[in-house]
């Protein structure tokens, strides 16, 4: 699937990052989406950031399989220097053990002649700016820049010795595993118009007729899945996506179903399971490999055949 993302900001966020990785960096939230843990994740976001603490805040874990969250807790909390934790960002409590788990990511830090430093990251929609309002409530005081820091960065105080930055912006990298861009779309973290609604759709229900086919069956009233389109046409049949004449407009029923899906309105689902992103990864990483491969070739053949043209053209034997 072809999706027409805009890097936007992605340069200054970049620069951002870099910055207050040599202002000093403690602990970096991740912000993820509990519905898609691995797609949602940010590959630059690790790249800039490497050798920091990580916490992987595991949110809209309400809209979430509760099983598969409590796998990809233990697949985040299995890696060093990590901690992984689920989240409602808009719940006052559970937001706090955010700040808890900081702290215990870096013991060392956290009072008022060594703050802790801890930035945010997340892709568009997780749910960044619910939790910052959470966290923030009255008592955190927004504060101005600091030398050598970009005015673009945010800092918030939450607590004595616990500074909280935000870059605006986002770091959205080449997504190159065809599935995540499924995911992601369907999440609703990419915008409308840089992909095709019925074909995310029509893999939605790929994955909903695998995984969760009672609650699709349930959603619509269907009694029996039959080809994904099939089912699309059923759902826009229940969801009156008819034009005149009785035809379903395909990508009204697409709309329609992604519309519920996003509002949780098909039950606790997730797209994704950590053996699956792995495998995933894997066959991104052996196509980049066989395409690069392929350029390199091509590219001696060109070479090869422009030095046979030249050793005619000058007569060499
Ligand atoms: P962002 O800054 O990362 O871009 O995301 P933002 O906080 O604006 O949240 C995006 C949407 O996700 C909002 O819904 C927000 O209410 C919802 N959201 C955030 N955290 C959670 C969560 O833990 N669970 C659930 N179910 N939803 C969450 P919206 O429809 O865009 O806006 P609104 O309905 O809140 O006005």
């Amino acid at each position: 699937m072809s999706i027409n993302w805009f890097p936007g900001h992605m340069n200054s966020t970049r620069q951002a990052i870099k910055d207050r990785v040599k202002a000093g960096l403690d602990v970096v939230i991740e912000l993820l989406d509990a519905r898609l843990p691995g797609s949602s994740s940010n590959p630059l976001l690790a790249a800039l950031t490497t050798g920091r603490p990580s916490l992987k805040v595991l949110n809209k874990q309400d809209l979430a399989d509760a099983a598969q969250t409590a796998a990809w807790l233990d697949f985040y909390n299995a890696q060093p220097h990590t901690r992984a934790i689920p989240l409602d960002a808009g719940e006052k409590t559970p937001a706090r053990a955010l700040i808890k788990a900081c702290r215990e990511l870096a013991p060392l830090r956290g009072d008022i002649h060594k703050p802790l430093r801890v930035l945010i990251c997340g892709i568009p929609n997780v749910g960044k700016s619910t939790l910052i309002n959470t966290l923030v409530g009255k008592r955190a005081a927004k504060t101005g820049d600091e030398p050598g820091i970009t005015k673009l960065e945010q800092k918030f105080v939450l607590e004595n010795g616990f500074y909280l930055f935000d870059t605006p912006g986002m770091l959205w990298p080449r997504i190159s595993i065809e599935q995540s861009g499924y995911n992601l779309a369907a999440s609703g973290a990419i915008g409308r118009n840089a992909f095709d609604e019925e074909e995310v759709a029509l893999e939605l229900i790929t994955t909903l007729k695998r995984r969760y086919p009672e609650q699709l069956q349930a959603r619509y009233g269907l009694t029996e899945l039959g080809a994904e389109d099939a089912v699309l046409e059923a759902i826009g049949l229940k969801r009156g996506a008819k034009v005149r004449g009785g035809a379903v407009q395909m990508h009204k029923a697409a709309e329609a179903l992604l519309i519920d899906y996003r509002q949780g309105l098909l039950g606790r689902i997730t797209l994704e399971t950590p053996d699956e992103m792995a495998a995933w990864r894997r066959e991104a990483a052996e196509d980049e490999a066989r395409k690069a491969a392929e350029r390199d070739a091509a590219q001696a053949a060109e070479k090869v055949k422009r030095n046979g043209r030249r050793k005619a053209s000058s007569g060499e034997a």
